[in-house]
This record gives structure tokens, sequence and C-alpha cells, in this order.
């Protein structure tokens, strides 16, 4: 794959997201010769490092983060790309360097190459960095419009719809919608990426995923660990806002969205869009009957979130959340969704399950059991997969039936590893492309959504906070809201491409 010549300028060089997360993407990105050949990162932040101790220190975490080790040979290549800049986003002139950085190597390479920014600080610095990087005419990239400069911003965009849209208009008349990546690391996932090709590209599904045949879609993202240090952002977010708006309302516009018209950014995005606008609010007056919300206390020698660093004593923060909710329209009308996401669950588990109705099996009436729901399921974490799950006729004398699942898994069926979804991401902004990053519209139908929930807690009395212990499977509401229905939340049951083949 030819990847456009760029340069990367990460603002917030010496965080936790480009430690843990950006270096160690763009590490194995090198590593597989992906990188273009004229690459540079260059990271910015306040604390005093030489272009050699910030490396140092990169180092450090990326022996830490890294996905395969650290091979020498490629660190040391890697790390002649990496330069450092001091910069304090409070000082007004910080980003003056920065211009004649950039200047000097296109000279140097005498080629126009990307300016990508990667915005990895906190959202209170969006506006000042807007400003510094209009002020320098670093918006403009390299060769105003041939080949203009694009910024990367972190989800959640905007922490409701108000604050998207004071986003959005600060962003206006700097970068327009074309050089703006928001970036949602769970649509890098290959899994995330495959629903579309499972859907249009298998004759065998498209024409049962619909209220014809679909029973109900269950979304969940279990975490098995806490804030993990990041009780201060947290306190602000909360699951729904932390999650739902983004990875698992995303998941859900990419199964219920119409076939777009072509496999690209504009036809993709534009249905997504739709699939987004087509789901129904739950309004301020239904949370009670249609949401569960939840904190974890401590157990099992965990502590609870309250106990957390920088976690308020009487926080009403929710690190849990379920709901029902159904899409309007004629093919999906009538099938419950149901989505649940939470911090310190029992496991760590992603997936989606579709369950099919069962439409009564009359041969089956002299086995010892009936036949259940088939189920499909596309597993995100912990490990990428799909599942069907079928029923068959146990082997034996008896007449009994036992359910057997077909399983495809990444690990098993591909011999290459599974590039991280930063990887991926970063090789679509060098690319210009913006088929895995939501477009304005999406996310602010996103938080439409979910600024009815808010605005219904808000109305609520205060939450019995704590209300589930670390470990478990969240609140006994969260079950009771699906059994109600009938059903059960099957990916505590569920868990898909368990055994590992191959490396
Ligand atoms: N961490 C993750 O896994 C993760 C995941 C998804 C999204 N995000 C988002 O990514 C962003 C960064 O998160 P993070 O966890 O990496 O935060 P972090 O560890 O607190 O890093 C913040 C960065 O901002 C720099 N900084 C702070 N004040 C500055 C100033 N006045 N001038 C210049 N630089 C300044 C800090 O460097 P100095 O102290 O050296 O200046 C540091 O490099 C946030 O928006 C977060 O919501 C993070």
């Amino acid at each position: 794959m030819k990847v456009s010549p760029s340069v990367m300028i990460i603002f917030g060089g010496t965080g936790n997201l480009t430690n843990s997360r950006l270096i160690p993407a763009l590490y194995h990105l090198e590593s597989a010769n992906l990188l273009p050949k004229n690459f540079k990162v260059i990271g910015v932040a306040r604390k005093e490092f030489t272009d050699k101790s910030y490396c140092d220190e990169l180092l450090i975490s990326l022996k830490k983060y890294s996905r395969s080790g650290v091979d020498e040979e490629v660190w040391k290549r890697f790390s002649e790309k990496v330069t450092y800049l001091r910069a304090n986003f409070d000082d007004k002139d910080s980003l003056s360097d920065l211009s004649a950085i950039l200047d000097n190597l296109e000279k140097e390479w005498s080629i126009c190459f990307n300016r990508i920014f990667y915005l990895a600080v906190a959202p209170s610095f969006f506006p000042v960095v807007f400003d510094s990087l209009k002020r320098n005419k670093l918006n403009e990239g390299c060769a105003k419009d041939a080949n203009p400069a694009r910024i990367i911003i972190e989800k959640p965009f905007g922490r409701d719809l108000k604050t998207a849209k004071n986003l959005t208009t600060k962003l206006a008349g700097i970068f327009k919608e074309e050089q703006i990546y928001r970036i949602d690391h769970y649509l890098g996932k290959e899994t995330v990426q495959n629903i579309l090709t499972f859907r249009f590209g298998n004759e065998i599904f498209e024409p049962i995923l619909n209220n014809k045949f679909v029973d109900h879609i269950q979304i969940t993202m279990a975490e098995d660990v806490g804030v993990e240090g990041r009780g201060e952002f947290y306190e602000e977010a909360g699951v729904l806002r932390d999650v739902v708006q983004n990875h698992l309302l995303q998941v859900l516009a990419l199964i219920t969205m119409v076939e777009p018209e072509a496999f690209d950014a504009k036809s993709i995005r534009k249905e997504k869009y739709e699939a987004l606008k087509a789901i129904r609010f739950i309004e301020p007056n239904e949370v009670d009957k249609f949401t569960v919300r939840g904190q974890y206390g401590p157990a099992k020698s965990k502590k609870g979130y309250r106990e957390e660093d920088e976690v308020h004593k009487d926080s009403n923060t929710e690190t849990f959340v379920a709901l029902k909710t159904s899409i309007d329209n004629s093919t999906w009308k009538g099938v419950p969704i149901y989505l649940k996401a939470g911090k310190r669950l029992e496991k760590k588990v992603t997936s989606m399950t579709i369950q099919f109705k069962e439409t009564g099996h009359r041969l089956f009436e002299k086995f010892s059991n009936k036949p259940e729901a088939n189920l499909l399921t596309f597993q995100l974490q912990p490990d990428e997969g799909v599942a069907v799950r079928l029923v068959a006729k146990k082997p034996g004398f008896e007449k009994e039936l036992q359910n057997v699942d077909m399983e495809f898994c990444y690990n098993s069926a591909f011999r290459e590893p599974l590039p991280e979804a930063y990887e991926r991401l970063l090789i679509d902004v060098m690319n210009g492309d913006q088929t895995l990053f939501p477009h304005i519209d999406e996310v602010e139908e996103s938080w439409r959504f979910v600024d009815k929930i808010l605005e219904g807690w808000s109305k609520q009395s205060k939450p019995q906070f704590p209300n589930y212990d670390s470990g478990s499977w969240g609140p006994k509401e969260a079950d009771e809201l699906i059994e109600a229905d009938g059903h059960s939340w099957l990916a505590h049951q569920l868990s898909v491409c368990q055994i590992h083949f191959r490396n």
C-alpha cells in the first residue's frame, strides 16, 4: 500500500494517549514498512525534553504497550523520525515555531506533504489550539486548497449537543468538514469494518436482517477494569457520554443502515446518519421505564468508583447503563434494541448479537427439548470474530437437540496479526480516507439521543449509588429490563473465539 508523505504533529505528545496508543501504533506501522518514506512525528507539550530524552521516554512506554515487543532495528529507524517541540498552549505565540519547522521540512524534502494535527489534549485546550493554528496559517497545509492540513479530534466530540455545536462553530472558518477526522477507535476494529462486508458481501444474511426474522438486537460493552487513573475525565463524562454516544450507537448504525450506494466515505456516512436518525429517542419522562444506570461499589479487594483517585466521594457519575430502544423505520419497526455498557463488570467483552425469531417447529414435537433461537454474534473483544448459533441433533439414540456454534475467528482464519485500530485509522488519515470517521451530522444525531436520557436522569431523584459490586454484571434492574421481554443478556453467556488455534 502506498501512503502519502506526512508529518504528524501530536499536541499532548507526553500524555497517556500518545504513550499508550499513538506511538505504539506508529511504531507497528514502521515495523510493517507501512509508513511513507517521508514521515515525521513532532510531539508537542510543556515538559522539558530534547529529541533524544523524549524518545527515551517514549521507548519506556512502548516496551509496556507494544503488542509485539520492541525490535531494536525498527525502533532505531522509527525514533529517527521523532522530534519534540516544547510549547505551552497558554502562551499565545506557542506555535509560531511550528510553521517554520514545517516550512523547512518542505524545502528539505522538496515535496508537499500532509500536515496532520492530532489533538491528544484535554478538550478545554481545543479552542486555543484552533486559534493558534489559524493565527499561524497552519490550517492551510502545504499548498492551499491542493492539500489542506488535517486535524484529528478524539471522541467524545463535545459533552452534549450544545457543546458539540460550539466546537463546530469554533472549527468553522479554520477547518472544513473534509479536513476533520473525529476519531472513534472502535470503528478501526476489523470486526466493525467487517459488519458491512458480512451484511452486503454474503447473500445469506441481508434478506433476513429485518423485522420479519429478527427478534431483537443486543449490544454490550463490558469492561472488567475501573477508571484506571482517569477519574477526573470520567467524572465529567460517565459511561453514556464515554461509550454509548459513540461506540455503541456507531455499531448499531452499521448493523441497521441500508446498503450504501458505494463503499466510500460519502455513501457510508450518509446511510449511517440516516440509521442514527431512525433510532427512537427515549424521552426524558421514559427513562424510568427504558434505562437503568449504575455505579460500581467496592468488592473483592477492588475500590468502589467513589474511592478512585480524582473522583468525588459523593459522585453520582454513572459507570453503568442499560437501555432499551428501537428503530423507527419499516425494516426494523418493532424490533427491540438493548444496549448495555459498564465498568468493573464480571468480564471484558464487547459484542453485538442478533437473535432471530423462533417460528415453532412441528417436526420436533417428540424431542426432549425444543430448538432455541438462532444467534448471529459479532464480537469485538476480547477476541475478534463472528459466530452463528445453530441447532443440531445431539449424537446418539435420544431425540435431543443441542446448540452448536459456527465461528469465524480472526486469529485462526488469517495468519497475519490483526492491526490495532489506531494503526488502521492513522493510515486512513494519511491517505485522506474519512470512511471510518463519523461525520458531524452523525455525531450531533447521537448527542440528540443521549441528551434526552441525560435530561431525564437530571429530573429523577438522586440515584442510590453505588448499586452494583465490582466484578458483577451490574445492577439487577438491568437484568429485569431485558427479562421483562422474555430475554437475557447474551454477552454474559456467549464466548466467541476463546480457543486460540495459532498466532
Ligand atoms: N488516554 C486514553 O486512552 C484516551 C482514550 C481516548 C481518548 N482520549 C482523549 O485524548 C485526550 C488526551 O488524553 P490523555 O489521557 O492522553 O491525557 P493526559 O495524559 O493528561 O495528557 C495531556 C497532554 O496535554 C499536555 N498539556 C497539558 N496542558 C498543556 C499546556 N498548557 N500546553 C501544552 N501541552 C499541555 C500534557 O503535557 P505536559 O504536561 O508535558 O504539558 C500531556 O501531553 C483527551 O481529550 C482524552 O479525552 C484519551
